[in-house]
């Protein structure tokens, strides 16, 4: 039987998945993307023999995978695609990556057309969504009025789909203009008419299309590839995107993203019952989260400082959208929750270099709500903003943990560091970032 593996968040993303990811697919002969879409932003810093500077990666839609020669690399039909922005990030590739690896587009997945970003800039406010369309691509899907890669394989089809859906989106968004009382200018500011145009949708589309096939990518059946390919004993990773706590269905619902973050996602966003499966969970050592939501061990008024600290030391920015990340003290509830909720096999434990000074250290153990002790992750965005987090103080070092790649030489504290979270959150933690880069992991056998 092949095991295959899975790399999930479990906090609140941007965790480091991409450079795990990047760290484990020599192992596997296919990565995958089975959710999500152009909210994501994946990281992976690779320097190269001689060169000074290393390359800074930043994938959005393009599985991690593809920095490592001779991977397949599929999107899913879970993944809700920008064929504009895959055209972007794939040419930004180019002469940075080896050809050898292959990039394939399952046919099921839907298509974020420029109306859904339209979408997203009036009503993805309240949660503080990345504004690509996310939502809204996934609204219309479940709504049965969406528009697929197949879709874009059959030009004159494509056509009459794209003219229903400006005519329809033309209502909506004239309603939800009025709904929310904007001024006539938002239409003009969110470009509204050039998003609903039909004839250059149409051909931007299929342009891009044109070309991404012309370029190499391949459009499949993706249950199908994934299924022929474990009969040939190829092995997969799932590349997961977001967290669990943006897990649409497990999340801070309704702060949390429109897919299903967690391991549920594979099957369903994939086609693929992976049936002996390891699935990762990537933990930063502190606790970040972008947008609206609740956030318990966020760093309060007189941590301020050290906020500052965090978010300059660890470039806590959005990959995405650039906006400055929420930062505060790790938690490990949504931590067990997400091994929970994904039977996590192992942790993944990022960017313990960024707490090196930082003494004490505290990490949070629990919760302090309707005059009860809570350990459980409620889950409850209503209830955990009335949450008051329960600290664990930790002895902090002093040293520069960087350059260390065997977890026996880490500073004591910062092993004991380590060995809390594993215990705290029940689950080994198999991986230490110490660095950014792709060298800068600890590996504990
Ligand atoms: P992802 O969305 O989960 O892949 O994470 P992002 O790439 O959005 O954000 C993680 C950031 O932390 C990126 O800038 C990574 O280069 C960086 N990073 C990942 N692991 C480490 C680590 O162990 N130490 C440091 N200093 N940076 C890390
Ligand atoms: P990676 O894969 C961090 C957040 C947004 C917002 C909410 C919903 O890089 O870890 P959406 O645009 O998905 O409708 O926004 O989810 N969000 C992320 N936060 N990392 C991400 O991806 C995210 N993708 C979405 O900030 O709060
Ligand atoms: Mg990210």
């Amino acid at each position: 039987m092949v095991q295959h593996g899975a790399i999930v968040g479990t906090q609140w993303g941007d965790e480091g998945k991409g450079k795990i990811v990047d760290a484990l697919s020599p192992d596997f002969d296919i990565v995958v993307r089975f959710q999500g879409g152009t909210n994501a932003g994946h990281t992976v810093v690779v320097r190269r023999e001689g060169e000074e500077k290393p390359d800074i990666f930043a994938l959005h839609l393009i599985p991690s995978g593809i920095l490592q020669p001779d991977k397949a690399c599929l999107i899913a039909d879970g993944v809700v695609v920008d064929p504009l922005k895959l055209e972007e990030e794939l040419s930004g590739l180019r002469g940075r990556v080896k050809a050898t690896a292959r990039l394939l587009l399952s046919t099921k997945a839907h298509l974020i057309m420029p109306w859904h970003i339209v979408r997203d800039s009036i009503t993805g406010g309240m949660v503080g969504t990345t504004k690509r369309g996310i939502g809204p691509c996934y609204a219309d899907e479940k709504d049965r009025r969406g528009i697929r890669v197949m879709d874009a394989l059959s030009p004159q089809h494509f056509g009459d789909r794209v003219r229903e859906e400006c005519e329809w989106n033309r209502h909506l968004i004239r309603a939800a203009i009025d709904h929310f009382g904007l001024s006539a200018g938002v239409w003009n500011e969110f470009c509204v008419d050039e998003a609903l145009d039909a004839e250059k949708v149409v051909s931007d589309y299929l342009g891009v299309f044109d070309r991404l096939q012309e370029r190499g990518l391949e459009i499949v059946d993706g249950a199908r590839f994934l299924s022929h390919s474990e009969r040939d004993a190829k092995s997969i990773l799932f590349e997961g995107a977001q967290a669990a706590l943006l897990d649409n269905t497990h999340g801070d619902y309704p702060y949390v993203t429109s897919s299903n973050t967690t391991v549920g996602g594979i099957p369903t966003g994939t086609g693929f019952w992976p049936r002996e499966l390891f699935a990762v969970g990537v933990c930063k050592a502190y606790s970040t989260r972008v947008g609206e939501g609740p956030f318990v061990a966020e760093y309060g008024g007189e941590e301020e400082e050290l906020a500052t600290v965090i978010r300059d030391r660890g470039n806590e920015y959005g990959t995405t959208t650039g906006r400055p990340r929420r930062c505060g003290w790790l938690d490990l509830l949504p931590v067990r929750y997400a091994a929970m909720v994904n039977r996590l096999g192992a942790l993944a434990l990022t960017k313990l270099d960024i707490l090196s000074t930082v003494d004490p250290l505290r990490v949070c153990v629990a919760y302090r709500v309707d005059g009860k002790t809570i350990e459980d992750y409620p889950a409850n965005s209503e209830m955990l903003e009335r949450c008051e987090a329960v600290y664990q103080e930790l002895p902090g070092w002093q040293d520069d943990i960087s350059s260390i790649r065997k977890f026996s030489d880490l500073p004591q504290e910062a092993r004991q560091y380590v060995q809390f979270v594993e215990e705290g959150a029940g689950v080994p933690v198999k991986y230490v970032g110490v660095g950014k880069e792709r060298e800068e992991l600890i590996q504990i056998p």
